[in-house]
């Protein structure tokens, strides 16, 4: 199937991260450490590992963070340069973005993630487009938008990464309905329907949409005007639902395992895992993690 090339990827990173306060009183959330980079680090990487050329961070207020740690740090550069430090230097030097690969777009009030995406509209233009959401991390050997990429040259139209969720926690999610005439395609499903944080009892499946998507251009044009929903914020589930009238949506049941790091438990979860299989300190941090367990 020859389908137009997703090249764009768009990271909401306006949220307040209400859910880790005080931590993020003045860091942004995206800017946690899980190890020794930044959580939102791991997003940009699972991005570009997928083909990403280009992506558009849309910030808010107190954000600044952000857009320094994608630019040079010069003065950092010059003294681990003098002090020949040129190990650390290089890894330093590959958290910088080709020049004029990344934008950043405001959005001014927080009236949702289907806003946020709207934001960034201009910089999409009319092509498809991934969306991550950097709150959550999926660890996995191949990445995951990489994994969707690889489905959406097969099928084209909307995928949406979903992953089984248990009953108690179903109504934080987005909630797919699986077409359940359709044979599944591997890790593909279509979908009949979707809706945003069901209580359990009205959830049309136990799949949760997980943060990542790739999506037609047309979705901007649906959340322009799309009513606020759930939590009273314009919500991206709201205009994908309206969306797969005309439009073709999977279902992809990725392989690897996410982590909500907008939450304190998911997040600690987070840097155990990584800290575990982290190639210098992964021994130590298990047996560190041991003797804790037996104390
Ligand atoms: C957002 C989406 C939701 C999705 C979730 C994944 O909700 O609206 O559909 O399931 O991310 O983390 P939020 O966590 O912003 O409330």
């Amino acid at each position: 199937m020859s389908v137009k090339p997703v090249r764009k990827a768009v990271l909401p990173v306006a949220g307040f991260g209400t859910r880790v306060l005080p931590a993020t009183k003045s860091v942004p959330k995206e800017m946690l450490t899980v190890v020794d980079r930044p959580a939102l680090q791991y997003v940009v990487d699972e991005a570009l590992a997928a083909g990403i050329t280009h992506i558009v961070f849309v910030t808010g207020r107190n954000k600044g963070a952000i857009e320094d740690y994608f630019d040079r740090a010069f003065e950092l550069e010059v003294t681990l340069d003098a002090k020949r430090k040129t190990a650390i230097l290089d890894e330093l030097m590959q958290t910088v973005p080709k020049a004029g690969s990344v934008s950043f777009v405001r959005q001014q009030s927080p009236l949702g993630l289907g806003h946020a995406i709207w934001c960034a509209r201009d910089i999409i233009g009319d092509e498809p487009f991934a969306i991550l959401l950097p709150d959550v991390l999926i660890k996995s050997e191949q990445s995951c938008l990489a994994q969707m990429m690889e489905a959406y040259d097969r099928v084209g139209g909307n995928i949406i990464a979903v992953d089984a969720v248990p009953e108690d926690k179903i109504s934080s999610y987005g909630v797919i309905a699986p077409d359940e005439s359709a044979a599944k395609d591997g890790r593909l499903t279509k979908m009949t329907g979707m809706v945003e944080k069901p209580a359990a009892e009205d959830a049309p499946s136990n799949l949760k949409i997980t943060g990542r998507y790739i999506l037609q251009p047309e979705i901007m044009a649906l959340l322009r005007d799309q009513e606020a929903g759930a939590g009273g914020e314009i919500q991206l589930t709201d205009a994908m639902a309206r969306m797969m009238g005309s439009q073709s949506f999977h279902a992809f049941e990725y392989a690897g395992q996410d982590y909500d790091c907008g939450s304190k438990a998911g997040y600690f979860e987070a840097v155990a895992a990584y800290a575990i299989d982290h190639p210098s300190i992964g021994d130590e941090a298990r047996e560190i993690m041991r003797g804790l367990l037996d104390k």
